[in-house]
């Protein structure tokens, strides 16, 4: 990308630190290989991904939609994150046996733990399908059309293009809508719990410690995947066997030293690499600052709740979590955003892709584009604010508000879809929302509630407020709707949702918790949702032809596709940073470093004491390097969500690492990635063995596995 090479006459970075980017698997040979070889790696790109014989891609499935996993052993062993992992454990542990606090392992097969409902999906091969996706496009005017155009061909071909029974296709699009790519995929639906550490070590240094480094995390947590007698996919059956997989990684017990060459291969969810200028500007001044308001004020009330009342910090340690990640995440990507000049990296770049347009005679085509996108981003400014406020306020972090939108979403299928649609809805509402009333605490969600409604009513566009917010009284308002609502206990929802839809929408209406929340969502829907929309699809149309620009008036450039949850590659080298003046943080953390954050009963940095005692006596058996035991390192691979899990390899693809989070100063990744700070957080695959083996006794699992030695052949 220009902004790369910009970057690099800015600062005069060795070649070396020219990385970045996800690329797509099957189209490595070339600029990606070179550059790989060049970093270190003795693979081709052919032992990467083939359709011809069993290659590494083989060995890297999607983890339950949302995280990264790969197979460790020829028996169906599965390594992933502990945080991926989670809710498994979660759903395993009771009073009697708490998995999350005491770790869990099966000593035997017998004993591993079935997941209802977990999925691990292979990819088995990459096909571009761009010509068939967009056949009698281009010749359609409007771009709504165009757009159902281009879903009836998925829709086609989908259907048609050849596979297993077994197997499924999905089509997903590149480079804004200029490429697009159908996937074979085989999805394995018994995939049982082996082994997780303690959340002492697993989530060590929990939310404080999140996107940090130094980090002393054992994020690992390990299933196995069954397969019927042909070693195909099937649904839970004791009579399933370990499936064999097409490969699996060996795993290094030479970890890894700074320089050296890593890749870091998996499914990274979303990235928007190519944003203009006004779009980041607006991220950094008025987006990321709103929904970061929001969810300080909600996290600082939760906190207040959960250290006095343990019930409660039990209750709302998922939820607080995982809404406290992306609130750290958005602080994080702010500063660096700023740091990093982002914006005016950006205007740079647009200045010099303007002369390219006018020096190659595309004005027509690419003249108006960077005009056009300041008027629409201008445009769409207020509602995206709007939107991000309903959104974080309404559906994110006011439990009333959220369960009320739900109620509000189901009155909206019986308006569109009729009686029998409502009602399988509302059964299924009425199950699903239980486990939602066992962690709702009617006191905590009131505070939250008065809080964020006042910001939202201060804070939001003005213009697009409903008249409920506007000169209301938050203490009133917060108190009858606490007091009178049904919505604020299962036993009354359960009364509310009771009779035929009539009788149902008729309570709801009556219900003072319902009507308020119908009046922020109808007015979400009526005023700022269809401007929205409809600014938003020009918005769409202007990047997929700026994408398409950019890959024509930059034909030597490392364009890579924004992150699409599909498998991808990026690769790097392992590499410190100086996350600020007269300071280097090194790449490699060890166990000395988890025992200076020690405290003692505290909730994150406690340690068990089985893991005091092997560190007191050194006992690391043949996973100490130089008579330490590393814990974990960082890389310049280019990652996002999605990537947790993701398998590190070094230079021929044994296992060195585990990915699982990205440093501090370098969460803009996302959005503009800048190779002296950003690096993504590994725990060191030696770690992973130490723990199993010797904290754990689980030998059995490493003896599974095939231990090499590739620096001492
Ligand atoms: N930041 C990592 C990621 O985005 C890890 C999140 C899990 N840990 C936590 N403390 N919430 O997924
Ligand atoms: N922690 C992230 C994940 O769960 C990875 C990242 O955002 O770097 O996918």
């Amino acid at each position: 990308m220009k902004f790369l090479k910009l970057l690099l006459l800015l600062f005069v970075l060795p070649l070396s630190a020219q990385q970045g980017g996800m690329w797509i698997p099957s189209l490595l040979s070339g600029m990606n290989e070179t550059e790989m070889k060049n970093l270190g790696m003795k693979m081709s790109a052919d032992d990467i991904y083939s359709v011809n014989h069993s290659s590494l891609k083989d060995a890297v499935p999607q983890f339950n939609g949302g995280c990264t996993s790969e197979m460790i052993s020829p028996k169906g062993l599965l390594l992933t994150n502990h945080h991926c992992g989670f809710s498994q454990i979660q759903s395993h542990s009771s009073v009697d046996h708490d998995y999350l606090t005491d770790g869990f392992w099966a000593m035997k097969m017998e004993d591993e733990l079935p997941n209802k409902d977990l999925v691990v999906t292979f990819m088995v091969s990459i096909n571009d399908v761009t010509a068939q996706i967009l056949e009698g496009v281009d010749a359609i005017p409007s771009e709504a059309e165009k757009q159902k155009k281009i879903q009836e061909n998925i829709t086609k071909v989908t259907a048609s293009f050849p596979k297993e029974a077994w197997q499924e296709n999905k089509v997903r699009t590149f480079f804004e809508g200029n490429q697009y790519i159908l996937f074979v995929t085989e999805t394995f639906k018994d995939v049982r719990l082996v082994g997780a550490p303690p959340s002492l070590i697993g989530k060590f240094g929990s939310d404080t410690d999140n996107w940090v480094w130094p980090r002393h995390t054992g994020d690992f947590s390990m299933f196995r995947i069954y397969a019927d007698k042909n070693n195909r996919p099937a649904a839970y059956s004791k009579d399933n066997v370990p499936y064999t997989p097409k490969h699996f990684l060996p795993v290094s017990l030479d970890g890894v030293q700074e320089d050296d060459f890593t890749m870091v291969f998996g499914y990274p969810g979303k990235t928007q690499e190519y944003l203009p200028s006004f779009a980041v500007d607006q991220i950094v001044k008025e987006l990321n600052p709103a929904k970061i308001e929001i969810r300080d004020a909600a996290l600082k009330t939760q906190d207040g709740f959960m250290r006095k009342d343990n019930a409660i910090k039990i209750q709302y340690a998922s939820k607080y979590a995982s809404v406290a990640n992306y609130w750290k995440k958005w602080i994080g990507e702010s500063q660096g955003l700023k740091k990093s000049n982002a914006v005016k990296i950006k205007q740079d770049f647009e200045k010099d892709f303007q002369q390219k347009v006018i020096a190659s005679g595309k004005q027509n085509e690419y003249g108006n584009l960077l005009t056009e996108f300041e008027k629409n981003y201008k445009e769409i400014a207020p509602y995206s604010l709007s939107r991000d406020y309903f959104m974080e306020v309404v559906t994110k972090n006011t439990e009333l508000l959220s369960v009320g939108y739900k109620l509000y979403q189901l009155e909206q299928v019986y308006a569109t879809k009729g009686e029998q649609a409502f009602n399988d809805r509302k059964d299924n509402l009425i199950k699903v929302q239980a486990d939602f009333y066992k962690d709702f605490n009617k006191n905590v969600d009131e505070k939250v509630f008065e809080k964020l409604i006042a910001i939202y009513a201060e804070k939001a566009p003005k213009q697009f407020l409903p008249t409920s917010l506007t000169n209301a009284d938050y203490k009133k308002l917060t108190t009858l709707l606490y007091s009178k609502s049904k919505l604020v206990d299962y036993a009354k929802f359960k009364e509310l949702l009771s009779g035929d839809a009539k009788s149902v929408l008729k309570k709801l209406n009556k219900d003072k918790g319902y009507a308020f929340v119908k009046s922020l969502a109808d007015n979400y829907t009526k005023n700022i949702a269809p401007k929205y929309d409809e600014i938003n699809l020009k918005i769409v149309a202007l990047q997929r032809t700026y994408m398409k620009a950019q890959l024509e008036l930059y034909p030597n450039s490392r364009i890579f596709p924004d992150a699409n949850s599909t498998l991808r590659v990026t690769y790097g080298k392992v590499k410190g940073y100086a996350p600020k003046d007269a300071t280097y943080y090194n790449a490699v953390t060890y166990l000395e470093g988890a025992m200076e954050k020690y405290i003692p009963g505290d909730y994150e940095f406690d340690i068990p004491k089985k893991l005091i005692e092997l560190y007191d006596a050194k006992d690391y058996g043949q996973y100490a390097d130089n008579g330490k035991l590393p814990v974990c390192f960082i890389g310049t691979n280019h990652t996002t969500g999605g990537n947790s899990g993701s398998p590190a390899v070094d230079a021929e693809g044994n296992l060195i690492g585990l990915n699982f989070d990205r440093v501090w100063e370098g969460t803009m990744s996302d959005i503009h990635y800048d190779p002296a700070i950003c690096r993504n957080v590994m725990v060191d695959m030696r770690y992973v063995l130490f723990i199993i083996d010797k904290f754990a006794g689980a030998k059995h699992l490493v003896d599974e596995m095939k231990l090499v030695h590739p620096k001492k052949k």
